[in-house]
C-alpha cells in the first residue's frame, strides 16, 4: 500500500556482489513521521538497504526515491533530504565534538548562526551539552554514538537512516538513543531503523520488516505480527540433550514443530503449551536432562525463528 506521505520508496530493488545476492526484490515504502524497524540477523542486507537508499550503494535493478527524487538521477536532492547514521561511526576523533559537528554542518551547507543553533540545540537533545570542547577520541562509546547521531540531523533532514545505532551499548545509553529516535520522527523525519535487537523495534518502530537472505520476509505492525505468529507458542528447554533422540521425543500435531535442537537447548513451536507442560517434560526427559524451561507466548522472536529458521541473538 502506498501513502502520499511516503518518503522513502523502494521498488524491487535487487543488489548482487558478484555471485552474492545481498538484496533480492525489495519493495519499501515509509511515511513522515513513522519509524519503520528493519530488523534482520547478520549478513541479511539491511545495511546494503540503508548504503543503497543513502546512495553510497548502486542498485543492481530496481529504482530508490527519497522525498521523491530518484537516488540515481537527482543524487544531491536526495542526499540533502538524507540523515544517515552509519553502522560504524563517521567522526573525526583526533578533533572537538564542536569542530565534528561545525564540520558537518558545513558540508550540508549550514552557515554561521543557523550552524550555532543547531549545534546548541542538538548538543542538548543528545545529552552532549557542555562537552562540545571535548576530542572525540576521549569521549565514552555511548558519546560518540550520540555525537555520531548528531551529525545526521545538522541539516534537519525529512529522512533519517539508522544502521544499529545501538550494538555494544550499555542499556541506559541504548534507551538514550530510542529517546532521540523517537523524537526525531515526532518533529516529522522518516526514520529507517535497522537492527538485530527484537526488543529496539517492539519499543519504538510503528511497522517492522523481517529481512533475511535479501528478503522482506513479513511487514506489519507488531499486532499485525503477533497475529501471524499464529497463536503459537516457543517452548525452550535448556539443559543437556541428545538431538537424535529428541527428535523423536515428542508427540507433536501438525502444525508444531521442534525449531532448533542442540546439546543445550531444544526449541519447540507449541499451540496451547501451558496445559502440556508436565506431558512436555516426561517427553523431554527422553532426550535428556532438563534444568530450565520458558515460554514465549506469540512473541516477535517465535515469529522470527518460524520465518528464518534462526534466532537473533545466537
Ligand atoms: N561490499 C561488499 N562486497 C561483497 N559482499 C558484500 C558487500 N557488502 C555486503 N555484502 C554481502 O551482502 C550480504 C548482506 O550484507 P549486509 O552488510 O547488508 O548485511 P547486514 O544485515 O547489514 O549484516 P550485519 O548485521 O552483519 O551488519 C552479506 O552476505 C554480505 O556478505
Ligand atoms: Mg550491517
Amino acid at each position: 500500500m502506498q501513502s502520499a506521505r511516503s518518503v522513502i520508496e523502494l521498488k524491487n530493488v535487487r543488489k548482487t556482489f558478484g555471485s552474492i545476492e545481498a538484496l533480492a526484490n525489495l519493495n519499501l515504502s515509509i511515511n513522515s513521521g513513522e519509524i519503520y524497524g528493519l530488523l534482520g540477523p547478520n549478513g541479511a542486507g539491511k545495511s546494503t538497504t540503508v548504503n543503497i537508499i543513502c546512495g553510497l550503494l548502486a542498485p543492481t535493478a530496481g529504482s530508490v526515491t527519497v522525498a521523491g527524487f530518484n537516488v540515481e538521477t537527482h543524487p544531491l536532492e536526495a542526499k540533502q533530504a538524507i540523515g544517515a547514521v552509519p553502522q560504524e561511526l563517521a567522526l573525526y576523533s583526533e578533533l572537538t565534538v564542536r569542530q565534528n559537528l561545525a564540520f558537518f554542518g558545513r558540508l550540508y551547507g549550514l552557515h554561521r548562526s543557523e550552524l550555532e543553533a543547531r549545534i546548541k540545540r542538538l548538543l542538548v537533545m543528545v545529552r552532549l551539552e557542555g562537552r562540545d570542547r571535548s576530542i572525540v577520541g576521549t569521549l565514552s562509546g555511548g558519546m560518540q554514538r550520540r555525537l555520531n547521531i548528531a551529525a545526521a540531523l545538522l541539516h534537519k533532514p525529512a529522512i533519517v537512516l539508522m544502521d544499529e545505532a545501538t550494538v555494544g551499548l550499555d542499556p541506559q545509553n541504548r534507551a538514550n538513543i530510542l529517546e532521540i529516535v523517537q523524537s526525531v520522527a515526532a518533529g516529522g523525519a522518516a526514520v529507517l531503523y535497522s537492527t538485530h535487537y527484537m526488543d529496539e523495534v517492539e519499543q519504538i518502530c510503528g511497522r517492522i520488516g523481517i529481512i533475511d537472505h535479501g528478503k522482506l520476509l513479513v511487514e506489519g505492525t507488531l499486532t499485525d505480527l503477533r497475529q501471524q505468529a499464529g497463536g503459537k507458542e516457543v517452548v525452550t528447554l535448556r539443559g543437556s540433550f541428545d538431538p537424535v533422540k529428541a527428535a523423536a521425543a515428542f508427540t507433536l500435531r501438525p502444525t508444531e514443530a521442534i525449531i532448533k535442537s542442540s546439546l543445550e537447548e531444544i526449541v519447540l513451536n507449541l499451540q496451547g503449551a501451558e496445559g502440556r507442560l508436565t506431558q512436555l517434560l516426561s517427553e523431554a526427559a527422553r532426550a535428556g536432562d532438563v534444568r530450565e524451561v520458558s515460554m514465549n507466548r506469540q512473541s516477535l522472536e517465535s515469529l522470527f525463528i518460524q520465518l528464518t529458521g534462526r534466532d537473533l541473538r545466537s
